[in-house]
Formats: C-alpha cells, sequence, structure tokens
C-alpha cells in the first residue's frame, strides 16, 4: 500500500489489515494511549473544501499517534493566487512524510501523488471518499461481527460515497445493492469493477426494491448544490422518493443498520426521526473516522 486515493487502491487482505489495525488502536486509545508509532513523523493536511471530520479527526489522529499534523487551506497556500499544484506537491513532498488531500478531482489528486514522492491519502474527492468507508466498514464489522454475505444498500447519489461504498463493499464479501436516479449513477469504472462480481451486485432506481432485506442502509447528502439555486431545486425534484424515512426502512431487516457520514440534511436525504433512532451507530461511524485513519497512517508510514 502506497497511497491511499481510492478504495480499489486496496486488496481484500489489505483492507481487513486495515479494519484489524484500526480495530487495535481503538482499543489501546479507550485503554489510555497508543505507541507512538508517527513519532517525528510530518503529515501536510491539505483542504481546498470545507470539513468537520476530516479535518479534525486527521489533526487529533496524528498528534495521538505522536505525529506532527499541520493543516492548510489551499486557498492560503500560493496555490491560492496560482502556484501550480503539481509545484506545491514537489515542495510538500521535501517537507512531509504524507499528504492527506481533500479536492475536486480524482486526477488532480492522482497528478499530485506521482509528484509528491510521500504517501497521499484522500480526504475526499468528486469520485471517492475511502477514509469514510474505511470507517463505515469498522463500524458495520463492530456491531455485526462480521460484513461478508451482509447485505448493504446505498440509496442517494451515485457519487463519491457510493462509488466508494460499492467498491469497499464488495471488496470485503458483502452483496451491494445501490439505489440511485437513472441521472445520478455511479462512475462507469465503478461499475465495470462491480459487474465483475456477478449477483454480489445490484444497481436499481427504486429504493423500496433496493431496501429489501438490508442488513446496512448507507445514504449521504444528495442536495449538494447552493439552497435556492437552479440546480438545487432540480435535485429535490430528481430524489423525490430518496428519502430514508422509517416508512421505507420497514422493508429492511428489523435490526438493520442506519449509516450517513454526515453532514446530514434532515428532511432531504433522510427523515429527522430516522436519523435520531440510528444517532448511535451514525456517530460511532463519525468516531471511526479517527480511529481507522491512524490505521491507514501507521501502516503507510510504518518502516519510512
Ligand atoms: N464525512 C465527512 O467527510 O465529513 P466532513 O466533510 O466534515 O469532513
Amino acid at each position: 500500500m502506497k497511497n491511499l486515493l481510492k478504495m480499489s487502491d486496496l486488496s481484500p487482505a489489505e483492507l481487513t489489515h486495515i479494519l484489524d489495525v484500526a480495530d487495535q488502536l481503538k482499543a489501546q486509545q479507550k485503554l489510555g494511549g497508543t505507541a507512538p508509532l508517527l513519532a517525528g513523523k510530518t503529515v501536510a493536511l491539505m483542504f481546498s473544501k470545507a470539513s468537520t471530520r476530516t479535518r479534525t479527526s486527521f489533526e487529533v489522529g496524528v498528534y495521538q499517534l505522536g505525529g506532527l499534523g499541520n493543516y492548510m487551506n489551499t486557498a492560503e497556500l500560493q496555490a491560492g493566487r496560482g502556484e501550480p499544484l503539481k509545484d506545491t506537491a514537489r515542495v510538500l513532498g521535501r517537507y512531509y512524510d504524507c499528504v492527506v488531500w481533500r479536492t475536486y478531482r480524482q486526477s488532480d489528486l492522482e497528478e499530485f501523488a506521482e509528484l509528491a514522492g510521500v504517501p497521499v491519502i484522500n480526504g475526499l474527492t468528486d469520485y471517492a471518499h475511502p477514509c469514510q468507508v474505511l470507517a463505515d466498514l469498522m463500524t458495520i464489522r463492530e456491531r455485526r461481527g462480521t460484513l461478508a454475505g451482509r447485505k448493504l444498500c446505498f440509496i442517494g447519489d451515485g457519487s463519491s460515497m457510493a462509488n466508494s461504498l460499492i467498491v469497499g463493499g464488495l471488496l470485503a464479501g458483502m452483496q451491494v445493492t445501490c439505489v440511485c436516479p437513472e441521472s445520478y449513477r455511479p462512475a462507469a469504472d465503478v461499475l465495470m469493477f462491480a459487474h465483475k462480481y456477478g449477483s454480489a451486485f445490484h444497481l436499481l432506481s427504486d429504493p423500496a426494491e433496493g431496501i429489501k432485506d438490508a442488513d446496512v442502509v448507507a445514504t449521504s447528502v444528495w442536495n449538494t448544490a447552493k439552497p435556492g439555486t437552479a440546480e438545487s431545486e432540480q435535485r429535490l425534484r430528481d430524489f423525490v422518493g430518496f428519502q430514508l424515512t422509517g416508512k421505507l426502512l420497514e422493508a429492511a431487516k428489523p435490526d438493520a443498520l442506519v449509516l450517513h457520514c454526515l453532514p446530514a440534511h434532515r428532511g432531504e436525504e433522510i427523515s429527522s426521526a430516522v436519523f435520531e433512532q440510528h444517532a448511535p451507530e451514525i456517530f460511532d461511524e463519525a468516531e471511526n473516522r479517527l480511529h481507522v485513519q491512524k490505521a491507514v497512517l501507521a501502516i503507510l508510514l510504518a518502516n519510512k
């Protein structure tokens, strides 16, 4: 494992190893702290978009592992005044042992990783959110013991969360159903990957059909446009029927877990009642960002 840019960078064995290390680090943290696995290491935490969980969980995680994490907003770097990001990559790679970057285009992240010469972690792009999906899988395994064979249903926009949950769930041996409106489908390469798993994967456009007998139901924000804009109004129309309500959830298994990567738009992708009923696992999921990212850092930087 050289970088973590997307879920398909991982083999099933690497995925399981990350979750195992995350479980160990979580248990150690609860008992008082972990060994300083990042002592002397530096991590650049570079954000081109807003973040609560990704930023703070990396900041706290690097500190807990004994390293130095520096947050930087790309708008405040020379990159914000036009310095090419490929030059920023070659500079930061000389100072830091690892770079976490939240940006827009996956291709920019991939190019950055090639030039930086140090491990790069995707903190969210328009295509993938691997750190979030590792936390989701950790949360499911923690609460249910195993992942293989369990039915995971994602309902919403076929963007970064859908792309990463499909790949991550299938790598973990889960049965994955993705339910999106026709014009919000996951990325073509993700669908090609998924189709190799045959009947373990289904792509549907009817939430009531997709959610049937699900062990885990995941959703994320689908009204990503600025409120009041034409795009926001269009999305509200396109996603009619894509709200995770108590009624819809009745078709899932009675003890189904509900996951949401946050922030949540109550009354859009999820009802307030479902959100509050499932807050225990949703906030475990948020907490597990910390533990699973510590595992990724420890593995990527081991012996470097
Ligand atoms: N889930 C997630 O990535 O949260 P933030 O946008 O707050 O980092």
